[in-house]
């Protein structure tokens, strides 16, 4: 018998793990699943001991985790201490991207194999942010709620205000990964000139990789898509924000901590920043005094790119399929920490 706990949230849920684990594994290996419901979205992520981007405690998660050999979750804080004192623990399939709830080094230290879902919400992600490019750049939101008030503005038609078109456009793509790359093909049917910025990107059909500095010179929209690291950190700053077209409109469905978010209401107020269009924020959630929900041009969101319901069935499945390799010896295809890997499996 497996001991796994499923450890789940309201996105998705200990439920939705534990129907996966039995349909991947089927009759193949007997199971004894708990569940633990971690709060997030309903209350937001955040730093939990020495880990990022989690919900709940520490001390929940150890205690739910005795006697388990395998933790599937999404969001739970694996900080060093449940290494510590869940010396049963084998494996830990987390269901996103970037696995920043799970310290990698003491799992490592510690013989267990993290794994991820690489690409699970790439998709709702990528058509968010087509759909945020168009919605800056047509003033959707603002027009809907002029709208709402009974406001029926003629001159959104004149010249000087009406908006562009994805089509014939430069669109600056910064990271070119998983998301970004849908982006690509999307903005491409529309009739988009695509270029893009990444050191390490394998080079895409019909998009011009190019430095950060010419992406920003040339592109009439300039859409993030970089993961969050201490070298990308604020990586459009004040100097390179600068460096953008006149008027070009900015999108940011990756992290906030790419981008310093003082400069923006001041370059919206001017027209410098043609429109800003942002689903992840600095801080999250952003203040109440905070001047950029006042400011002019801007369409904000509340961290919502991924959240399709496509993407936690996804996650659920793939993290299940990973448990079930790692049942039958098999090996994970996703695995974080592959040393641990080759250790156990050779
Ligand atoms: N808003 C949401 O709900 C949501 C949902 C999913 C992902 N995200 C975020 O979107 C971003 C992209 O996710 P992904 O799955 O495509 O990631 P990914 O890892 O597939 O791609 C990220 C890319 O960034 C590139 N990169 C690294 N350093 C760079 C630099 N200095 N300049 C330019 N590019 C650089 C990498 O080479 C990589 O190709 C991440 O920040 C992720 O956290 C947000």
């Amino acid at each position: 018998m497996t001991t796994i706990l499923s450890a789940g949230d309201h996105f998705v849920r200990p439920s939705q793990f534990t129907a996966a684990l039995k349909s991947a594994v089927g009759d193949s290996a007997p199971l004894d699943i708990t569940e633990l419901m971690l709060p997030w979205p309903i209350e937001p992520f955040g730093a939990v001991e020495n880990v990022r981007e989690a919900s709940g405690t520490v001390d929940d998660l150890i205690g739910a985790l005795q006697g388990v050999e395998i933790a599937v979750t999404q969001m739970a804080p694996f900080a060093a201490r449940v290494f510590e004192q869940c010396p049963d623990l084998r494996l830990i399939g987390v269901c996103r991207g970037g696995p920043v709830n799970v310290d990698l080094d003491a799992a490592t230290a510690a013989g267990v194999i993290v794994t991820n879902a690489p690409g699970r919400n790439a998709q709702a992600a990528a058509e968010f942010a087509v759909g945020l490019m168009l919605a800056a750049m047509r003033h959707l939101p603002a027009v809907h709620e002029e709208m709402r008030d009974g406001v029926w503005r003629g001159d959104h038609y004149t010249y000087e205000n009406a908006g562009g078109e994805l089509s014939g456009e430069t669109v600056g793509l910064v990271g070119l990964g998983s998301i970004s790359r849908i982006v690509a093909r999307i903005l491409q049917a529309f009739g988009a000139t695509v270029i893009a910025t990444d050191p390490f990107a394998e080079p895409l059909d019909g998009v011009e990789l190019v430095e950060l500095d010419e992406l920003l010179r040339r592109s009439g929209i300039v859409s993030l898509h970089a993961r969050l690291t201490p070298e990308t950190h604020q990586m459009i700053d004040a100097t390179r924000l600068e460096q953008m077209r006149p008027g070009a409109i900015l999108v940011n469905t990756a992290r906030g901590g790419l981008l310093d978010h003082e400069p923006l209401p001041d370059l919206l107020r001017s027209g410098r920043l043609g429109g800003l269009a942002l689903d992840v924020y600095d801080v999250e959630p952003p203040p109440a005094d905070s001047p950029l929900l006042s400011a002019p041009n801007v369409v904000l969101t509340p961290h919502l790119a991924g959240a399709t319901r496509m993407t936690a069935d996804r996650a659920a499945a793939i993290i299940a399929d990973e448990v079930k390799r790692f049942l039958a010896d098999q090996g994970c295809r996703y695995v974080v920490n592959p040393e641990v890997q080759e250790r156990l499996v050779p």
